[in-house]
């Protein structure tokens, strides 16, 4: 277990952290531009340790899907994990999948904490907290490092969006604003980690489970979805997610199943 920076903030507890979760090395630093820019460099070092986290206190650069930026502020959970899908046999034709699997493990761990609250997925990773944006996912395989994958997850807990841009305090939330309290962030890292270890295995191995949780979970079916992908728009009725991850479209040329893509309006 290693630590980049000297000093441990009140805000981690890395040696909690380490003994209660799947990883075998933590690299934490106080500041950091992107965890997933960190991650992307650490895997390729031939000698990377998986599965292993990158974690920040301030994340000043983050890096949404696309060319979207991720903005974060102080009390912010940002941090990125990597992990070789060959260590939990999973086929690189299953990629895809992974951040539906991500997305439905920040749920779970999110349900678990707030029974009662409204918590959905938006495919294919988005997690919202009373129809607003709570987390961000961001999962990149390296280009040097294909058998890695650098799992990036940013999620607004102790943050207010009081502070951030403008354009994005009516679309988005963090759990203190929406809860109205304050969380350990250690606490709320650890109960993701737990259930991504979890989530992770039933991917590897092909549990049906997996696709009925990010069915419950998602916010689209039966929405009129608005989907950019590769420059293209497509708007369709959503019919679901197949056990593949594929988004279901109904469009008036018939069923058109997406894999990629950003949905830009669902109502
Ligand atoms: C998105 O919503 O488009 C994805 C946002 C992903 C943000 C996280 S924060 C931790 C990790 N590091 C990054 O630079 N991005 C991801």
């Amino acid at each position: 277990m290693n630590s980049a920076d000297e000093a441990t903030p009140a805000a981690f507890d890395l040696d909690r952290i380490a003994s209660e979760t799947f990883l075998q090395s933590i690299d934490f630093h106080e500041t950091l531009a992107s965890t997933n820019d960190r991650g992307l460099q650490l895997a390729n070092d031939p000698f990377v340790v998986t599965p292993s986290l990158v974690l920040t206190a301030a994340q000043t650069g983050g890096r949404g899907r696309g060319a979207n930026r991720w903005w974060s502020a102080a009390g912010a959970l940002t941090f990125s994990v990597l992990v070789n899908p060959d260590a939990v046999e999973l086929p690189v034709a299953r990629h895809p999948q992974i951040s539906l699997t991500v997305g439905v493990a920040v749920c779970e761990a999110l349900r678990q904490r707030f029974p009662q609250g409204d918590i959905g997925l938006k495919w294919p990773n988005d997690v919202f907290l009373h129809n607003k944006k709570v987390c961000g996912i961001l999962v990149e395989v390296p280009p040097q490092r294909r058998d890695i994958l650098v799992i990036g997850i940013g999620l607004n807990v102790n943050n207010s969006l009081k502070s951030a841009p403008t354009e994005l305090q009516a679309t988005a939330t963090s759990l203190s604003d929406t809860v109205g309290n304050k969380f350990e962030l250690t606490e709320i890292l650890i109960d993701i980690l737990q259930m991504l270890e979890q989530r992770l295995n039933w991917l590897s191995a092909s549990d049906p489970q997996l696709a009925r949780r990010w069915e419950e979970f998602s916010l689209l079916r039966g929405k009129t979805v608005y989907i950019e992908n590769h420059q293209h728009g497509i708007t369709g009725i959503c019919q679901g997610i197949d056990e593949e991850g594929g988004l279901l479209l109904r469009t008036p040329s018939g069923i058109e199943r997406v894999t990629h893509g950003i949905v830009k309006h669902f109502q």
